[in-house]
C-alpha cells in the first residue's frame, strides 16, 4: 500500500486496519482517497456522527466497528463517576450513532454489542474497560470472519474469471481484508488469476476511488467502468461472475449500494451467477424489504462534482443510497459459515 507518514505517527495501522484504538479512536478518512491516505483522530461523538454521515468511515462491517468504538469513546469521554449516570450518557451517544445511517444494520449491531457489554459492569471504570474490550473484539473478529468468507467464496471462482463488483466491499469497507473483495483476494492468494471490473458507483464513486485503488495496490488486475456499462459487457460475454457486499440482508432481499439491483437483473438475464458476500452480522431475520428505511442523501451529491455544477439549479433530485435485490436473483450468500443458496439462509 501507499508509503506515507502522518506527523510523527507512522501509518502502519492504516496498512492493516481502517479503524483502530490507539490512545483514542482513529480511522482512515476515506473521503480523501485515492489522493491521500490519512488517518484522523475522532475526539467526540459529534465528530464520529459527522464522519459516518459524510462517509469518512463507511461500509457495513467498518460501521459495525465504528459503532462499538463510538460507545467506548463515549465512556472514555464521560466524567460520570457512578454506573447509572454513565450508562445514561452511553445510551444518548448510542442513539446519536445509530441514527447517523439507518440502512446498514451493522452500525446498530456494533453499538448494541458494546452497550450490552458495558451494562453488565458495576463501576464506571469497569464500563470503560468492557466497552473498549468489546469494540476491540468486534474489530479483530471482523478480520477473522472476512478471511473465512474469503476462503468459502474462493471456491466459487475459477482461474481466469472476470468478476464484476459494485461499490466497495473491500478492506476499506471492513476493518480489514474485505467481504466481496476478500473473496477475490482469497482466490488470488490461492494462485488463481482473477480480473475485476469495478463499477465506478455513482454518485460518490466508491468503486473508482476505493475499489480500484485497493485492487491496484494489491496488484489485482482491475478495469474501471461506468455503472451503466455492465449490461453491455455481460452481453459480450466478458463477465463470468458478479460479487457484491451487503448492508442488510432481510428475509427476502439484499440491501446494497444503489445500482446493485440493476446488475442482479442483468446477471439473471445473461445467466451469470450473482453472489453476495457478507458476515452473519449483516443478516436481519426480523424484517422484510418493505420494513427497511433506505437512507436518502443530499441532492447536491448528484448535482455537483466537487465544485462543478452538473445539473440546473433547483432541479428535482432522487438520491437513495441503497437498493434492494430480491433473494431470488441471488445465486449464493457467501458467509463465514459457508455458502447458502436462497431460499436457504444461514442458521441463526
Ligand atoms: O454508502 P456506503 O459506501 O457505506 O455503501 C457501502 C456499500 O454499499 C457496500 O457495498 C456494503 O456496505 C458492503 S461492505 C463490505
Amino acid at each position: 500500500m501507499m508509503n506515507a507518514s502522518f506527523g510523527d505517527r507512522p501509518l502502519s495501522m492504516c496498512e492493516s486496519r481502517t479503524i483502530w484504538w490507539d490512545d483514542g479512536l482513529w480511522l482512515i478518512d476515506q473521503t480523501l482517497l485515492p489522493g491521500e491516505l490519512i488517518p484522523i483522530q475522532i475526539k467526540s461523538i459529534k465528530q464520529l456522527v459527522e464522519a459516518i454521515k459524510s462517509l469518512r468511515v463507511r461500509g457495513a462491517p467498518a460501521l459495525g466497528a465504528a459503532g462499538a468504538y463510538g460507545v467506548a469513546l463515549a465512556a472514555e469521554l464521560s466524567g460520570a463517576t457512578n454506573y447509572l449516570d454513565m450508562i445514561s450518557e452511553l445510551e444518548v451517544a448510542a442513539d446519536m450513532i445509530r441514527g447517523s445511517r439507518p440502512t446498514a444494520i451493522n452500525l446498530s449491531w456494533g453499538v448494541d454489542r458494546a452497550l450490552r457489554a458495558a451494562t453488565g459492569q458495576e463501576s464506571s471504570e469497569e464500563i470503560r474497560e468492557a466497552a473498549l474490550l468489546e469494540a476491540e473484539e468486534i474489530a479483530g473478529e471482523d478480520i477473522r470472519i472476512n478471511k473465512a468468507i474469503g476462503k468459502n467464496g474462493a471456491k466459487l471462482l475459477e482461474d481466469g474469471d472476470n468478476v464484476l463488483t459494485h461499490c466497495n466491499a473491500g478492506r476499506l469497507a471492513c476493518v480489514g481484508w474485505g467481504t466481496a473483495l476478500g473473496v477475490i483476494r482469497s482466490a488470488v492468494a490461492q494462485g488463481k488469476s482473477i480480473h475485476v471490473y469495478s463499477c465506478e458507483t455513482r454518485p460518490l464513486f466508491q468503486g473508482s476511488r476505493l475499489t480500484a485503488w485497493e485492487l491496484a495496490n494489491d496488484d489485482i488486475p482491475v478495469t474501471l467502468i461506468c455503472d451503466s456499462m455492465s449490461g453491455s459487457l455481460m452481453r459480450k460475454g466478458k463477465i463470468d461472475k458478479v460479487i457484491v457486499g451487503a448492508d442488510r440482508i432481510t428475509r427476502d432481499a439484499v440491501f446494497n449500494k444503489i445500482g446493485t439491483y440493476s446488475h442482479a437483473v442483468l446477471a439473471k438475464y445473461h445467466k451469470i451467477p450473482f453472489y453476495v458476500a457478507a458476515p452473519l452480522s449483516t443478516f436481519d431475520r426480523m424484517h422484510v424489504e418493505e420494513d427497511i428505511a433506505v437512507e436518502e442523501r443530499d441532492p447536491q451529491e448528484i448535482c455537483f462534482l466537487g465544485k462543478a455544477r452538473l445539473a440546473p439549479e433547483g432541479i428535482d433530485v432522487y438520491n437513495p443510497a441503497f437498493d434492494a435485490t430480491p433473494l431470488e436473483l441471488v445465486a449464493g450468500l457467501i458467509t463465514e459459515k459457508g455458502i447458502f443458496r436462497p431460499p436457504l439462509m444461514p442458521p441463526l
